[in-house]
């Protein structure tokens, strides 16, 4: 069996990055989390990301990242997350201290040998601030699978998914710096959607893990935008279009945005499927077997491998 792929996650955990998390300490050799505010403040994210590891009985170093985006005012998205962005959940500060290395000195630490893999599911603050400290950085990155963005409409605009709005100067950044990336954007995730089936199959697993993902899944269906066979699971999708790539059809696409301040702000724009570029859009998810995954690392985020 091939070892698992190792990676660093970059998270705004939220509840779907919760699930990313664990899916990550499943499928992955999780090397190292880095935190950036978004669906919630840099403080909850890093504690929530910091909970779930402890939560899962995993040692993983998390560094704290940008506390807001590259220009714009930062916003959050605790309506749709909670306050403390596990829900109701009051997360608990975590007996793991969180490292004294700082996100983009770990991003940077991380890529040195070349090659590195990186899964990001929040706004793209620390990967630009990286990009702008060490601009040989997106030599070393091997490729960066990104929830964000998508090809029809938004969430937070009519235009915009949230990670892409949040900081489009970090996505313009990011897409400009030749970072060989795979955009799982709305167009995909909306095809991944988790309801009551998987809320029960978490309730009757009867781990402790498993029933506060149910808790926050039932918080995150109530909360989120209303579809009639769930709630959309975006960032797993971006973390199994890795380690499961079978389960997902891209097109090989060359992506921009917008950082103009108007209706199309964090838009992306892809362009027809090209062969010159390193920018992939993910179109197609085998839904169901992405779904059974996404619940099995939930019950049991033990490494699989
Ligand atoms: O638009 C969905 C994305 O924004 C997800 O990553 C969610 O966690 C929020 O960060
Ligand atoms: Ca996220």
């Amino acid at each position: 069996m091939t070892a698992p792929p190792r990676i660093l996650l970059d998270c705004d955990p939220g509840i779907d990055d919760a699930f990313a998390l664990l899916c990550a300490l499943k499928f992955t050799g999780l090397d190292a989390i880095t935190t950036v505010s978004g669906n919630v403040s840099i403080n909850n994210t890093t504690r929530n990301a910091r909970f779930i590891m402890e939560l899962a009985g995993a040692d993983v170093p998390v560094h704290r990242g940008a506390s807001a985006p590259l220009e714009v005012d930062g916003v959050a998205a605790d309506e749709i997350h909670g306050a403390s962005g596990l829900g109701k959940l009051k997360t608990p500060e975590s007996a793991r201290p969180e490292s004294n290395v700082g996100a983009v000195e770990a991003i940077i630490d991380y890529c040195a040998g070349g090659d590195a893999t990186i899964v990001a599911t929040g706004p793209l603050t620390n990967i630009a601030l990286a990009v702008q400290q060490d601009p040989t950085l997106p030599e070393r990155i091997g490729h960066l699978f990104w929830m964000g963005g998508g090809t029809e409409g938004g969430n937070v605009t009519e235009r915009a998914e949230f990670n892409a709005w949040v900081d489009p100067h970090a996505l313009d950044i990011t897409l400009r710096s030749g970072i060989p990336l795979t955009m799982f954007g709305l167009n995909l995730t909306h095809q991944v959607l988790m309801g009551q089936p998987e809320i029960d199959a978490l309730r009757s697993a009867g781990t402790a893990t498993a029933s506060m993902l149910a808790d926050f899944l039932e918080f995150y269906r109530e909360n989120g935008a209303r579809h009639v066979a769930g709630q959309p699971m975006h960032d797993p999708c971006a973390l199994l279009g890795l380690t499961h790539p079978d389960l997902f059809e891209t097109n090989k696409s060359h992506i921009v945005t917008s950082t103009i301040d108007d209706e199309d702000r964090g838009r992306t724009f892809v362009n027809e499927p090209q062969t010159n570029v390193e920018h992939y859009v993910a179109v197609r998810a085998n839904a169901p077997q992405v779904i059974d995954l996404i619940v099995q690392a939930a019950i049991d985020p033990t490494p699989a491998a």
